[in-house]
């Protein structure tokens, strides 16, 4: 019997080699390379590239064509796409198991053909009965949705060529395979071949194509990291398993900025647009204030979102503390805690330090340095920060209160949930207008936005 001959390729970078290699010589990652079974393939006409066609054109002489979107009627959808789905694009949406990837698509697809669009909806995990089941639930009523359970690439390319839809939603990419290859579906090789294949699919028949990914353990796309530069939107599904709200956010968009999200509630009836978050994830806040607990404003794109920091500090049994971040970044805490020590004199070196962001949401933005440092502070000394009081600015590490972006957007967005004072960086303090109903108190350096809290905490 003739040896089948294998290679192993690196899930990240796609480097190929004929043994196993404990490390990727080419991106240096551990234990990334996976074994395949190998084989030459032919370029068929599936696997050339669609730009070959293409000849050198001079930049000014090219005839731009405007770019059409088509909106998916998910207003917050529409939001993280940067304005709806570009015809002709290709969309990859990833996310854990059972967060509402093919809720959203089914729900998206049925929308879609509200429009006078054709969808077809390939499920390459579960039946038509299933498929039917969900739809009948979320109330997707469509004349133009076709379902097509399929996991073969060269069947899928041939409905496709026969139904002709505006859209092609792809759930999920690790499950079709194309037979040109003798890998299993789901390997990086497959992986990157439908992939190529949905990519040429989408530039040269102009089919908007989505494409559902599965992450691993990790939270990474699973397959090669080349997945994700193929695509033209790389968008993530997030929350938190155990509460019912869902985030949509782009890492990765040609047609679009990247700083948006998406808010979603999944409800019996399907996943629903919320369209006033903060309301979301303050609505279990409490009004009697407590230590270490504070509410910052942060900026998720072009809105400001208000969120609970809360912060546990308390004597270590450990010869180390611990310091444990979530929804924060745990290198920003650390330099939050030694500004701590150092310029308000706060010891914390015999303390265990847990910085919490509540509701799931991950908060990268330096704006919520002063928040997480007054949570810590407030917790540390067991005083507390009025639960009307709204906290916002950039600490620097000589202790001084930098200033940060849309801060008036921010303050307003307090004032519409009923807070009734803000503490800003006072380099952000001349507004023109005055924002009424909320007092807003402007601070130079770290120890005054504690002193000011404190005081009050106090009274
Ligand atoms: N009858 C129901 N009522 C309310 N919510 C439901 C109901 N059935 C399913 N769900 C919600 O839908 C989620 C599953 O959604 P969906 O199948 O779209 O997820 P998925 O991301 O596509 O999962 P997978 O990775 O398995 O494909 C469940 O986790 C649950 O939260
Ligand atoms: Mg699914």
């Amino acid at each position: 019997m003739a040896k089948v001959k294998t290679k192993w390729i690196c899930q990240e970078c796609g480097y190929e080699t004929a043994g196993y290699l404990g490390k990727c010589p080419e991106c240096s990652t551990w234990g990334s390379l996976v074994e395949e079974i190998q084989q030459n393939l032919v370029q068929t006409p599936t696997n050339v590239c669609f730009l070959n066609t293409q000849k050198p054109s001079l930049l000014n002489e090219i005839e731009l064509s405007n770019e059409i979107r088509m909106s998916t009627n998910i207003s917050e959808f529409d939001r993280v796409l940067g304005g709806g789905l570009v015809q002709g694009s290709l969309v990859l949406i990833a996310g854990d198991p059972g967060i509402g990837k093919s809720t959203i698509l089914l729900q998206t697809s049925g929308l879609l053909c509200k429009n006078n669009k054709k969808v077809l909806y390939v499920s390459a995990e579960e039946s038509l009965n299933q498929i039917k089941l969900r739809a009948d639930r979320l109330d997707i009523r469509a004349e133009s949705l076709y379902i097509y359970p399929q996991t073969n690439l060269e069947l899928i390319k041939k409905e496709i060529e026969n139904i002709k839809p505006n859209v092609v939603v792809i759930d999920s990419i690790q499950a079709i395979y194309t037979q040109n290859m003798a890998s299993s579906a789901g390997s990086v090789s497959q992986i990157r071949e439908c992939c190529n294949f949905l990519m040429q699919l989408a530039k040269n028949k102009n089919i908007t194509v989505i494409v559902v990914g599965h992450v691993t353990k990790d939270g990474n796309i699973a397959g090669p990291k080349v997945l994700e530069h193929m695509v033209d939107t790389v968008i993530y599904f997030e929350g938190d398993k155990y509460k019912s709200y869902r985030l949509l956010r782009a890492t990765k968009n040609r047609f679009g900025n990247t700083s948006e999200v998406g808010i979603f509630e999944m409800q019996t009836k399907g996943l629903v647009e919320v369209t006033n978050p903060s309301e979301l994830f303050l609505n279990e806040h409490s009004q009697i204030s407590t230590p270490g607990s504070v509410i910052i404003a942060t900026n998720e794109g072009t809105r400001p979102l208000l969120v609970e920091i809360q912060a546990l500090v308390g004597a270590t049994p450990y010869p180390t503390p611990r310091r444990v971040t979530n929804g924060v970044d745990f290198s920003r805490v650390l330099q939050i805690l030694a500004v701590l020590e150092k310029r308000v004199g706060l010891n914390l070196s015999k303390q265990d330090v847990y910085v919490n962001v509540i509701g799931g949401v991950e908060i990268s933005e330096p704006a919520a340095d002063l928040g997480i440092a007054l949570a810590v502070a407030t917790c540390a000394r067991d005083v507390i920060v009025d639960s009307h009081t709204v906290i916002i600015g950039e600490i620097g590490l000589s202790g001084e209160i930098r200033a940060i972006n849309n801060v008036e957007k921010r303050i307003k967005e307090a004032q519409k949930l009923g807070f009734k004072k803000a503490i800003i960086p006072n380099a952000n303090g001349n507004f023109e207008e005055k924002i009424e109903g909320i007092e807003i108190v402007r601070v130079k350096r770290l120890i005054d936005a504690i002193t000011s809290c404190v005081s009050k905490a106090n009274q």
